[in-house]
């Protein structure tokens, strides 16, 4: 692994005079920059006509990064096909469900299934790759951007028929289908492949089957887009690594877990939400997301920001002192090895002028300004970071079908939400200063001492059994409800919920009660939106409603235990559940602290350590580490211990 931390951003020169490129580039040295991402939405510069290239201002864009020192995640241009494209090939521009075809005059205009497409991205491709093969300045490939970000599923007809061959694949028969999507309910019973659509507007309900296999198969079209990209140029430039940045944790039209399998490296981008009230634990979640895609090995952080967003939120908060380092340095914390931006120069036109980056539009006289150059000179100074990882005992389990199959709008209650649970679940261990994993539940659990389950509604048998077999061999597991209920194809497991999981719970469930206010259980702890009349058949019940059903049960299976809670706990009933399940399994967190303070723990395999202390209180705080040590971190700073 590099003994440097990846420090820089986009930058797209071709929005600037040249004349100020030299400029950048000097700032940049300034700032401790090392790498950045270029060429990403340059396709109608490169290719300003249907197959007549311009390379010429390009090279000298390379020339300079090379000339300085800085590396290049030199991208595919991909996500942004030119006017000329949609104006030559109407036919590959995206179809939404209600049959509207959309327009060119943003980006990510184009079907993901478009052979067309896919031929003049993979020249572009090409010709990109021809050129720079052998550029000083390429350090790793930057394939398209963020994939489906707002083209993630297109109705047309290219994809119905993409949609149907794809079917074929995964099902040989008409028969197979019809069984696996239930079509006798509704009279949908195909007899011909030509009939069957994308999941396009319907009177009522379309079916679930189908919804969830339009939604795996649109994910797959994308992963393939990447995968033929990535072959060429791997074919051109063995060696090089390739990645395409994720947005893990934040966009779930995508299955990350599918594109990890596919890239050299993990690259993720993050960004703070404006609405969420503890947004850095949120970015943790997503953080532990990417670590894990990579099965732990470090993983680069390809966007976040120095401040505001330009998004469609009510406010675009920008960043208060500090927090960018704190950010940044939480992202490290958790196994990133590079920590980069979108974007390096604040645009002046475009639809993200608003958008923060590292040199505002302001200038360097600037609180953002001193800031990047106070971050490159620490990330310079943490270079020993570099290729350690992150150690964690507790496995968090989601599955992007599980949340797709929930998804379709006939539920027992739309209160639910998996990401939002899973991300519940998340922030209690966090700040219990326990770092989880977000695992899938088909990923080998044998590392781990606990594995929790927030909510996933489909479960596979495979998964279904791994996690038995976790709590078998003696490892810890508690289940969250409305959990394990349907197989693969989103049918019903029969014999009493949670079809998948009652012997390792101990438990059956008859009947589900969504609730339309808070109860109160028998221990006094607040729970709200579900309940479910469950019958404990060989768990111990720890907690129960006011009429005595199980709330919260505990089931010795094999060597290890299983909880099962049937209720939503509020935050400090599932907080005291979770510590309980962590006393169990024996799992500790790297150091003590009081709450709002992160710490997580980097290693070498050599022995070498790096505990992170992020204070994101605005007091002081004392933080003991095991070895009994206590340090004082500053309100609202962050110190890192060797050890
Ligand atoms: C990302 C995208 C960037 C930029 C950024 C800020 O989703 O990759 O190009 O748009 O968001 O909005």
């Amino acid at each position: 692994m590099p003994d440097v931390i990846a420090y820089g951003g986009d930058w797209n020169p071709e929005q600037w005079p040249e004349e100020t490129w030299e400029q950048d580039v000097a700032l940049m040295r300034e700032a401790g920059v090392n790498r950045v991402s270029v060429g990403i939405f340059s396709w109608s510069l490169l290719e300003p006509v249907e197959g007549v290239f311009d390379f010429g201002w390009f090279d000298r864009v390379m020339d300079l990064l090379a000339g300085n020192g800085i590396g290049a995640n030199l991208a595919t241009p991909t996500a942004s096909p030119p006017p000329w494209f949609a104006t030559a090939h109407p036919e590959a521009l995206p179809v939404d469900a209600d049959g509207r075809r959309l327009h060119h005059g943003s980006r990510q205009g184009f079907c993901p299934s478009s052979p067309i497409y896919r031929e003049k991205a993979l020249r572009i491709a090409e010709q990109v790759a021809l050129r720079y093969r052998d550029h000083p300045a390429l350090v790793m490939w930057h394939v398209h951007n963020e994939y489906g970000c707002h083209n993630a599923r297109c109705h047309c007809d290219t994809s119905a028929a993409a949609f149907r061959t794809w079917l074929r694949a995964r099902y040989g028969t008409l028969d197979a289908l019809n069984d696996a999507w239930g079509t006798a309910f509704w009279s949908q019973r195909y007899s011909d492949w030509a009939q069957i659509l994308p999941p396009r507007a319907t009177p009522s309900f379309t079916n679930p089957g189908q919804q969830l296999d339009f939604r795996r198969f649109s994910s797959d079209a994308l992963v393939e887009l990447y995968t033929a990209e990535r072959d060429l140029l791997r074919r051109l430039t063995p060696g090089v690594p390739a990645t395409t940045n994720l947005m893990a944790g934040a966009h779930w039209d995508m299955d990350c877990r599918a594109f990890a399998a596919e890239v050299d490296v993990i690259s993720t981008d993050h960004y703070l939400i404006g609405a969420r009230p503890e947004p850095h634990i949120d970015l943790a979640f997503a953080a532990d997301y990417a670590r894990s895609l990579g099965g732990g090995r470090p993983w680069l952080l390809m966007e976040h920001s120095t401040g505001a967003v330009n998004w469609q939120q009510p406010r675009n908060l920008a960043k208060t002192p500090g927090e960018l380092r704190r950010n940044s340095l939480s992202h490290l914390a958790r196994g990133a090895d590079g920590i980069m931006f979108f974007q390096w120069r604040q645009s002046r036109a475009g639809a993200e002028k608003w958008h923060s980056a590292m040199l505002p539009h302001a200038g360097t006289d600037t609180k953002i300004w001193r800031e990047v150059v106070a971050l490159g000179a620490e990330l310079a100074g943490l270079a020993g970071v570099a290729g350690s990882t992150v150690r964690a005992d507790v496995a968090l389990l989601v599955d992007h079908s599980s949340v797709w199959a929930q998804d379709h709008p006939a539920q027992p209650t739309s209160e639910l939400d998996p990401v939002e649970e899973a991300k519940r679940w998340h922030a209690a261990l966090w700040r219990a200063g326990v770092t989880c994993d977000v695992a899938h539940p088909e990923d080998d659990l044998t590392g781990y001492r606990l594995v929790v389950v927030p909510q996933l509604y489909l479960v596979s048998d495979a998964g279904a059994a791994n996690v038995e077999d976790f709590a078998r061999r003696g490892g810890v597991v508690v289940v969250g409800p409305y959990s394990g209920i349907v197989d693969e194809h989103d049918r019903v497991r029969l014999g009493g919920y949670p079809g998948a999981w009652r012997d390792l719970l101990g438990v059956t469930v008859e009947e589900f009660f969504p609730l339309a206010g808070p109860i109160r259980l028998a221990s006094g702890t607040t729970a709200g939106v579900w309940s479910e009349q469950a019958r404990a058949t060989t768990a111990k019940v720890l907690d129960t409603y006011e009429g005595g059903e199980p709330a919260w049960t505990r089931n010795q299976y094999g060597d290890g235990t299983a909880h099962y809670l049937t209720t939503r706990l509020d935050d400090a009933a599932l907080a005291e559940v979770l510590a309980t399940a962590c006393r169990e399994a024996r799992v500790e967190p790297p150091a003590r602290s009081v709450p709002g303070v992160e710490v997580v723990r980097r290693s070498h395999a050599d022995g070498r350590s790096f505990l992170f202390a992020i204070n994101h209180t605005d007091a002081d705080a004392p933080v003991t580490t095991a070895t009994g040590e206590t340090v004082t971190v500053p309100a609202g700073d962050a110190v890192v211990i060797p050890g």
